[in-house]
């Protein structure tokens, strides 16, 4: 047996921009090699949820399940799904300093543009797979978050607005074990103009 909410729609991978193969100090081929590994998230996302409408509810249990393996690793894919669109959304540009609604939030949160920046480079320094600037509404502000793996350690009620994928993945070909000047070549290409739709999108509020 199974329920309603097993019932799905597939999705596809997004297109990449035609910006993304051109970005400065990020290679089209890490970008090409990078595109796929989302492009398997995707089809794991449809895999997974074909599996769950034929799973046995009643053999249930903790240590090990099919619902259990099931439910987990969806975790997984449906995170490296939404981390990578956000990533993939939000580079292109021409990096420097955000203007507009985003500038006036990273402001007010993290003091100055360059604080921020130094916060979330020291973060992604840290993690072992992601660094987000996301907006916490339950308490009101920016911070940034770090996370592990595609679904290790999401906040609830929290809205990521920059996404910093540190997988080795993102820049090994590119840095070898450099991760910091990957991290300055990911800032050099965000668009902020991407960054300040989402805070309209989402009425974040700056005051
Ligand atoms: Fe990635």
């Amino acid at each position: 047996m199974s329920t309603l909410a097993y019932q799905f729609e597939e999705i596809t991978a997004r297109e990449l921009k035609p910006a993304l193969f051109e970005l400065d100090g990020i290679s089209r081929e890490a970008v090409e090699a990078h595109y796929k590994l989302y492009q398997g998230y995707v089809a794991k996302r449809n895999e997974i949820l074909g599996k769950l409408a034929s799973v046995d509810l009643s053999s249930a249990n903790q240590v090990y399940s099919e619902l259990r393996g099931l439910k987990v690793e969806l975790s997984f894919a449906i995170g490296g799904i939404k981390n990578h669109e956000i990533y993939f959304e939000h580079l292109g540009g021409d990096g420097g300093d955000p203007n507009g609604a985003a500038a006036t939030l990273i402001k007010r949160d993290f003091g100055s543009i360059a604080d921020w920046r130094a916060d979330l480079k020291a973060t992604g320094l840290a993690g072992r797979g992601w660094a987000w600037t996301a907006y916490d509404w339950d308490e009101g502000r920016l911070f940034n978050y770090i996370g592990d793996t595609q679904n290790t350690f999401p906040i609830w009620n929290a809205t990521p607005l920059v996404a910093l994928d540190v997988y080795e993945h993102a820049y090994f070909l590119d840095y070898g074990t450099d991760r910091a000047s990957y991290i300055d070549a990911f800032f050099g290409n965000l668009d902020w103009t991407t960054v300040n739709d989402w805070v309209a999108r989402y009425q974040v509020p700056t005051k």
